[in-house]
């Protein structure tokens, strides 16, 4: 079986987490998760990094920190992974859905401004698969709408918009670290912001609100939340970002490769990079139009009858029985592309071998 997508872990990672064994330092604090956060912050470039326990909490806690909550509506794509329209109603806040583009699978920024209200808080711009989102006119729109801007950078560590890491465009940008993104901790997450401020506040709504007084007592001045990562996941994001370069040129290569074999099959449309970004293709992806003789699951089921992993796209999220009744704008290209699009094995282990048999399979 070509797997869809699995970690790499080929460098310091037993070492760094044995020394918190051997240590005892096996919790939620510790060098490493200090260490995590410093790297992290200079790998993409930004002031303040906040480590969570997965990238669900670090959506939440971006939301927490902006204070959006009850009677706040967020923008935000219905071609996403659930997370993060979850998070903004954990907070209490509506979701308020757009259509995606075609070429990019993300958020049509195009179609942002017709949803705004009086209620309108937050653009939430979700970079799935790798694509950048058109983050300049996102800003721009934010800036005329006194609007915040978070980033859902889980599926984009590694992708650059105009030379910027994704992430660092808003006013902060969240990121995964579960099993299957470009580097794990096992489950983990991350908060990043230029913001200072907004990073202090951020860290001290994340550890219950905890100050500790002159005596060594508690002391909690409002609601907090237990959204730490312990210092052993942490060591293993200390050594599996020593290797992230890496790990995106891989899986850029993997695309070139898969976009070369694949580009002259009627009935595929392959990924596409917009000349003013950097995708890292977390999952390579393709789409499988009406020409192509047979169904996208049709597809799909010869795929892994043939032992190759695959995926369909996400179900629009605007369609699921919990979010049925929030408001959305025209979702003809979400809809259409949840049916014909499949992700295609991309591990930053993937050999030139396994692609050739992949196209192979998809060339008929
Ligand atoms: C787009 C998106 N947002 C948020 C998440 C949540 O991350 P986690 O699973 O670490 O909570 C994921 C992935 O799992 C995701 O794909």
């Amino acid at each position: 079986m070509i797997p869809l997508c699995i970690p790499k872990m080929s460098g310091n990672e037993w070492k760094y987490v044995k020394e918190c064994f051997d240590t005892n330092w096996v919790s939620s604090v510790g060098k490493y998760v200090d260490l995590f956060e410093e790297k992290f912050a200079e790998y993409v470039d930004a002031k303040s990094a906040v480590v969570t326990m997965n990238g669900t909490a670090a959506l939440e806690l971006a939301l927490r920190t902006l204070d959006i909550g009850v009677g706040d509506e967020v923008i935000i794509s219905s071609m996403t992974f659930i997370s993060p329209v979850n998070t903004i109603k954990y907070v209490g806040a509506e979701p308020v859905f757009v259509d995606v583009c075609r070429d990019t699978f993300v958020m049509d920024t195009n179609k942002i401004e017709e949803m705004i209200t009086p209620k309108t808080k937050a653009i939430l711009p979700v970079h799935i698969y790798g694509h950048p989102v058109d983050m300049d006119k996102v800003m721009n729109i934010a800036k005329k709408y006194n609007l915040y801007v978070i980033e859902d950078a889980t599926e984009a560590l590694g992708s650059e918009y105009k030379g910027k890491k994704v992430g660092t465009i808003g006013d902060m940008g969240c990121f995964s670290f579960n099993g299957n993104k470009l580097i794990t901790t096992g489950a983990g997450g991350m908060l990043i912001t230029d913001n200072d401020e907004w990073g202090n506040r951020a860290k001290y709504l994340s550890t219950q609100t905890k100050t500790v007084l002159d005596n060594g007592a508690f002391y909690h001045e409002e609601v907090g939340y237990n959204f730490r990562m312990p210092n052993m996941l942490a060591a293993m994001g200390v050594a599996q970002l020593e290797n992230i370069k890496e790990y995106v040129n891989d899986k850029r290569a993997h695309a070139k490769l898969y976009n070369e074999l694949l580009k002259n099959v009627k009935g595929i449309t392959t990924s596409i990079e917009k000349e003013y970004v950097k995708n890292c293709f977390w999952l390579y992806s393709i789409l499988v139009e009406d020409e192509y003789g047979i169904s996208r699951d049709e597809m799909m089921e010869k795929l892994q009858a043939n032992g190759v992993q695959c995926r369909p796209f996400f179900q629009p999220v605007h369609l699921m029985p919990p979010y049925k009744e929030c408001k959305h704008g025209d979702m003809s290209i979400t809809n259409e592309i949840s049916i014909k699009g499949i992700n295609l094995p991309s591990s930053v282990d993937l050999t030139e071998d396994e692609i050739k048999l992949i196209c192979s399979l998809i060339r008929l």
